[in-house]
């Protein structure tokens, strides 16, 4: 595309302008002596679930900045203006894809070293209510700090200051609180009124701020600003570090400032499949998205999905039943160095046709009847799905550079503690393991034993940031809501590469779920027709109906360099934008 060599070229310049050793405690980071070249505005792309964030990538790339740049401006400022989900103090996943290169990066938060595996019980073995998501004790050693400055370090464009202020002038100046953040805050009232410095900032007078009030964030913007100058290392050491060490004892958490300094994000090989003539990268381990979403195609395009008419009681159920017995295989999932199976063995061609073949077309198959793995023992519970937080962004520019990003605190706001003197949400990102054995966590999945809780060790997620390409067009998407996020977003790329639909008509069309356990499918009110809703029962499928499913947030770039960008009109409209450069 136009301008790709310049762009490399200045990417190598980033590389020299900041060096690991910017990264040593209390090392302020110098502003690059060695200007981007004012490089010229191009076209792109920005998705994200706030338009206040989605203008501040349009801004990023209208000033030169690339989609790595934008990418990390728009996450710090949904980590200020959307604070139930965006965040300093959670983690996440980013794919990054820039002409063939496609990269992977982890930024998943890790259990605390003193974690283990009984934490979340009482003496008797039982679990302790709320532990695993209420309060510290439930909060994972955040990555998103480390995650988003790796992210720029190797592929940004502008300086890191250029990519942070934004974010500080919005927590310094103050942002209009939305009405879906007012709603946020009186859902969670009951659970942010435990802590008083949550109540002090989020509930003052005892309420939430009303929509449209003007809310300065001064201890936040004070963290930006040390992060803007020294990097993550002003989080992971220093009075931020000590803070959060603090509040996370005074109420019974393990986190301690160490944790926090020995925290490493990880560069991974992304999981590269493919699907009705796409090409495919999403997240691998510890994220069981990718993995859920590459075995659904190919057990999809096994069974002839492409070749049932669209909207169909058949390709519902088809659906269901690939979902099924993806969702099984993940029973056995969890920490890279922990995992039961990977993609060797649960994307081999073996495998997928034996899946696929277990299917019957006129019937359900009930989930008891379908094991994760030949010989292994079914688990008894059956979960029951809560309401999920996460937030996606999708970014791409007019440099060939696309970013598919979702990052999370777990439940909106976390563990519902904001910690005094660094002004963020800490995450609950612990309930994501198995907190108790046979326990299903917050999203009802019933997780095994690669996933339980032991030091350093990162915890299973269903995030599904996705990459796809064929022929010059690229899409990025992603989605939140737990373990809906990878039936979502494996739902809007099926409606694009499947039915050819525009970007925006993919990601409004009503959805479905099904997670194996429970057994049953739930569905947008309006995503089944009586006809169709009929059809399923009467092949053996228990149906619930349910309010939205997911929030998927998608940009796609036309072979002709022409950039479209969607965001989920069910959940906040105008979240998306799309900058035109000219000729
Ligand atoms: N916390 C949601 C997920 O990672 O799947």
């Amino acid at each position: 595309m136009r301008r790709t060599l310049s762009v490399l070229a200045l990417g190598a310049l980033t590389f020299l302008v900041l060096p690991a050793s910017c990264l040593r405690p209390g090392r302020p980071i110098v502003p690059t002596s060695v200007p981007p070249a004012a490089p010229a505005p191009h076209d792109g792309a920005v998705a994200s679930a706030e338009p206040v964030a989605t203008e501040t990538g349009l801004a990023i790339l209208r000033n030169g900045g690339d989609a790595a740049d934008a990418a990390v401006a728009v996450a710090l400022a949904l980590a200020v203006v959307h604070p139930q989900a965006g965040n300093l103090g959670g983690g996440g996943f980013a794919v990054i894809k820039r002409g063939e290169m496609v990269a992977a990066l982890d930024f998943r938060e890790t259990a605390p070293r003193s974690a283990t595996e009984s934490m979340y019980l009482d003496k008797e073995g039982e679990p302790i209510e709320d532990a695993a998501t209420v309060g510290p004790l439930a909060a994972g050693v955040p990555g998103s700090p480390d995650g988003l400055f790796v992210l720029h370090q190797r592929y940004g464009r502008l300086p890191w200051r250029d990519v942070v202020s934004p974010a500080l002038r919005l927590a310094r100046e103050g942002f209009t609180v939305t009405p879906r953040l007012r709603e946020a805050l009186e859902s969670y009232q009951e659970t942010l009124a435990r802590f008083p410095e949550t109540a002090k900032v989020w509930l003052p007078d005892g309420a939430p701020p009303r929509a449209g009030t003007l809310l300065r964030l001064p201890e936040l913007a004070a963290t930006l600003e040390a992060y803007m100058k020294h990097g993550p290392d002003a989080l992971k050491g220093g009075t931020a570090a000590a803070a959060i060490e603090t509040a996370s004892r005074a109420h019974g958490g393990v986190l301690t400032a160490a944790d926090l300094a020995a925290y490493r994000p990880v560069w991974r090989e992304p999981l590269r499949f493919s699907g009705f003539g796409w090409n495919v990268a999403s997240m691998p381990l510890p994220s069981s998205g990718g993995l859920i979403v590459a075995q659904s195609l190919a057990m999809l395009e096994r069974v002839r999905f492409d070749e049932r008419p669209a909207g169909s009681a058949d390709r519902d159920h088809l659906l269901v039943e690939t979902w099924r017995r993806a969702f099984a295989d993940r029973f056995l999932l969890g920490d890279p160095a922990h995992t039961r199976a990977g993609p060797g063995q649960l994307l081999s061609v073996d495998w997928i046709a034996r899946r696929a073949a277990d299917i019957d077309e006129a019937k359900a198959t009930p989930s008891s009847q379908v094991s994760p793995w030949p010989g292994e023992r079914l688990p008894q519970a059956a979960g029951a799905m809560k309401p999920a937080a996460t937030t996606h962004l999708s970014i791409a520019d007019g440099t060939g550079m696309v970013v598919s990003m979702t990052t999370t605190l777990n439940e909106w706001f976390g563990c519902g503690l904001y910690v005094a003197g660094a002004g963020f949400f800490l995450n609950d990102e612990m309930d994501d393991f198995v907190t108790a054995p046979g326990q299903p966590n917050l999203y009802g999945l019933v997780q095994g034993e690669a996933n339980a809780v032991r030091p350093g060790a990162r915890m299973l997620s269903s995030m599904s940031p996705v990459v796809a390409w064929r022929d010059g067009e690229t899409v990025a998407l992603g989605s939140r809501g737990g373990s809906r996020i990878p039936t979502a977003t494996l739902q809007v790329l099926l409606n694009l590469i499947v039915n050819g639909d525009q970007l925006q008509q993919a990601v409004d069309r009503p959805r479905i779920h099904h997670q194996w356990l429970p057994d049953e499918i739930v569905a947008e009110t309006d995503a089944l027709s009586p006809g169709i809703l009929a059809d399923l029962q009467r092949r053996g499928h228990r149906v619930r109906t349910t309010g939205g499913l997911g929030e998927v947030i998608a940009v796609r770039v036309r072979p002709d360099g022409r950039c479209e960008a969607a965001a989920d009109n069910r959940r906040n409209p105008g979240g998306a934008g799309v900058l035109a450069a000219g000729p």
